[in-house]
């Protein structure tokens, strides 16, 4: 159990070399992980659930140190799905209370390496302390920038989409946007992942090869990794295999992210637009701000 809990972060001598071989070739900038198989992990140590949890989130703190060093720029993980509130509250409960204590545990930790925090879901279904935590957590490492960590928590793709859409149609009710506006970047856009670069690489633990509506809309180019390691098995090396299998399928990955065209335009040409999506971004950093002051009061 120990391996598990451990938290060196000091790679071996071969590791080191793995790493140094492995950034020969190209690097993901944008990875995301489908953290799966915490239950089933602790089913095999005879644990409990939400200890099988706690060594997910310590994973996470490993994927964290070792991404950095391999040049990857931006993280974005699974961690609660809408889905995932239909689990017992005990559960439930288990999963928001260490979601807590592991953003408030490792804000100085964030700070010190740079990271930028960004909780990706529907804010709006999670308890208030929970919203105050993930308010203060984002606001305060909003100016970090050596690695971007996008927590999709109360997420679901399909709600994502629903909701871009909704903002659209309100700027058209509203007279902000025309019809003629709507187009697949104004979508992309209006994603919680609006500020994110493409997904370049996914990886799922546990064997399981489905998506789980997980960053539907984001991958039209993005390489897809399988393996059958529970996540708090997932090693560095497991980590190396993914990304060496990302620059196995490199080629066929740029060229398709050419076809999609998958780089953000700084400005979209249209000043309608570029003022109604600097408004959104406006509001919803308002509405952060007030949802840590208001749960504060
Ligand atoms: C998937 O395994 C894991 C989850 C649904 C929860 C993951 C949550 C964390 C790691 C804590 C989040 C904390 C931070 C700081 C982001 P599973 O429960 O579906 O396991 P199974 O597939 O074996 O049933």
């Amino acid at each position: 159990m120990n391996q598990y809990k451990n938290n060196e972060t000091k790679l071996s001598f071969f590791e080191n070399l793995a790493i140094k071989i492995i950034k020969q070739g190209p690097i993901p900038k944008h990875i995301a992980f489908i953290m799966d198989g915490n239950r089933r992990w602790a089913t095999n140590f005879n644990l409990n659930k939400s200890e099988g949890h706690e060594f997910g989130s310590e994973k996470l703190s490993k994927i964290l140190k070792w991404c950095p060093k391999i040049g990857i720029k931006e993280v974005t993980v699974y961690a609660f799905s809408i889905e995932n509130f239909k689990r017992s509250q005990d559960e439930v409960n288990a999963i928001m209370k260490l979601f807590i204590r592991k953003l408030l545990e490792k804000e100085q930790e964030l700070h010190e390496k740079g990271i930028k925090v960004k909780v990706i879901g529907n804010l709006d279904m999670l308890p208030n302390d929970v919203q105050k935590v993930v308010a203060d957590a984002m606001l305060s490492t909003k100016d970090n920038s050596k690695l971007n960590l996008n927590i999709a928590f109360a997420y679901s793709s399909r709600e994502e989409i629903t909701n871009s859409i909704k903002t659209i149609v309100e700027g058209v009710e509203n007279n902000e946007l025309i019809l003629e506006d709507l187009d697949n970047v104004l979508i992309d856009e209006c994603l919680y992942t609006n500020q994110s670069s493409p997904v370049d690489l996914l990886v799922r633990t546990s064997g399981e090869m489905r998506f789980s509506d997980f960053l539907l809309w984001q991958v039209p180019s993005t390489v897809f990794y399988f393996t059958t390691s529970l996540w708090p098995d997932f090693t560095l090396w497991h980590l190396l295999a993914a990304v060496f299998y990302y620059q196995r399928n490199y080629t066929q990955a740029k060229a398709l992210k050419e076809h999609y065209n998958q780089t953000r335009p700084a400005i979209t040409n249209n000043p309608r637009v570029d003022k109604f999506l600097a408004n959104l971004e406006e509001k919803r950093c308002t509405k952060l701000v007030e949802m840590n002051r208001l749960i504060k009061s």
